[in-house]
């Protein structure tokens, strides 16, 4: 059993480290059902903290900590830039999703998101779906999304999420050439799961040509049987290579780094992938290339744009109409990333903090 006499580090972690600036920590624990949990609060200034929960076999408890931390604060600036009356959070429940997760821990965890009264909300995330979100509904009802649509919830958010990447890839589309079409652009995209065979869907109907890469066979088949125009390649490594206008990492975070950035041929990046930069610094290299990079907090945040409409009654179209400005954000962080002659990803940064700061409600925002 793990200790949390053990994680000397959360006072300081939370306090004074660079992640610090979290509002609330709770370690949760219900020794009849074995859960251990952390749910973290960093922002409630433009409302609730909206973020999912995490099951993962951490390596400690400190470790498990960290992780709530870093994954609320990326929260705060996703919901800030969504344009979504929500602050930033995020939960992790410790242990084996495979071995630990049972219907039992699943309600204690409910429990302790109720006894926060509305400060967090919670979603799925890796390690949790759509039926075990179901089950926490049970005892925290008003404040768990993600789940099914019999249920009240919006169902697979990868629909919208894809949806937000196109929005996010058509902005950046006209930026760099001055016409948001892919028509008759190539475009690479890094694992066509859930998300990236949506994505694929969008963009052959704008007319552009597609190039992909899983490496699961059978994500490659499902789309060449349906489009046998689309040209699949061996792995992620050639198609970065492959002469490419736009990149669209959709599998796993890190795509972007020391040697992908150098051996890119494409002009624009932008996909699903969350963390796409593998260090801080790959911003800049990608900017000193000439390569424009969509952040990709910014343009999956679909995904939690539909989660969060559940709060108000699930509405696919005024979801969609929300998950389309990803458009107009996008382009508006293109702007201030050249008017203060800084990568996009730091003025992402900078109009999330700036609106936060500003606590300005979701109608005025990105509005003159
Ligand atoms: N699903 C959402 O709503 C959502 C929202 C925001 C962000 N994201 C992020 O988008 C990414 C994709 O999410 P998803 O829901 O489609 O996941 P997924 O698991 O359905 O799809 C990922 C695909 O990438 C493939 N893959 C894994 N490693 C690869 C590699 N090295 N090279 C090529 N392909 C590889 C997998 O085989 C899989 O088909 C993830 O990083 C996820 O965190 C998803």
């Amino acid at each position: 059993m793990t200790d949390v006499r053990q994680t000397p580090g959360i006072v300081s972690t939370l306090f004074r480290s660079e992640q610090g600036g979290h509002e609330q920590v709770v370690l949760c624990q219900d020794r009849a059902s074995g859960l251990k949990a952390v749910i973290a609060i960093h922002s409630t200034a433009l409302g609730p903290a909206l973020g999912g929960t995490r099951f993962h076999a951490y390596s400690s408890d400190e470790a498990a900590v960290e992780d709530a931390l870093n994954l609320a604060r990326g929260m705060s600036y996703k919901n800030a830039l969504a344009g979504l009356d929500l602050g930033g959070g995020k939960a992790v429940i410790i242990g084996d999703p495979d071995m630990d997760k049972s219907e039992e821990l699943l309600l204690a965890y409910g429990r302790f998101v109720a006894s926060l009264g509305g400060r967090y909300v919670t979603a799925c995330d890796v390690g949790t779906y759509v039926a075990d979100m179901d089950v926490v509904s049970r005892t925290a009802p008003q404040w768990t999304t993600g789940r099914s649509p019999e249920n009240g919830g919006a169902g697979d958010s990868s629909v919208l999420t894809a949806w937000g990447v196109f929005q996010g890839m058509r902005a950046s589309a006209q930026a760099k050439w001055g016409d948001p079409t892919l028509r008759g652009r190539r475009v690479g995209v890094a694992g066509v799961g859930k998300v990236g065979h949506h994505l694929v869907e969008h963009l052959l109907k704008d007319g552009a040509e597609v190039v992909i890469t899983d490496v699961r066979g059978e994500a490659v088949d499902r789309i060449i049987s349906r489009h046998p125009g689309v040209t699949a390649v061996s792995d992620a490594d050639v198609l970065v290579r492959t002469p490419l206008d736009v990149y669209a990492p959709c599998a796993l975070g890190g795509a972007l780094n020391d040697d992908s950035v150098p051996a890119l041929t494409a002009s624009i990046v932008c996909g699903a992938a969350n963390n796409q930069l593998a260090h801080p610094g790959v911003e800049k290299d990608l900017a000193d290339r000439g390569i424009l990079y969509a952040p990709d907090y910014v343009v999956n945040a679909g995904g939690v744009i539909q989660v969060a409409d559940e709060l108000h009654g699930f509405d696919f179209d005024r979801a969609r109409a929300k998950a389309t400005k990803i458009f107009d954000t996008t382009l508006a962080i293109f702007e201030r990333a050249a008017a203060d002659g800084i990568p996009p990803a730091a003025a992402a940064d900078r109009l999330a903090e700036q609106r936060m700061a500003e606590r300005t409600p979701a109608e005025s925002w990105l509005r003159p």
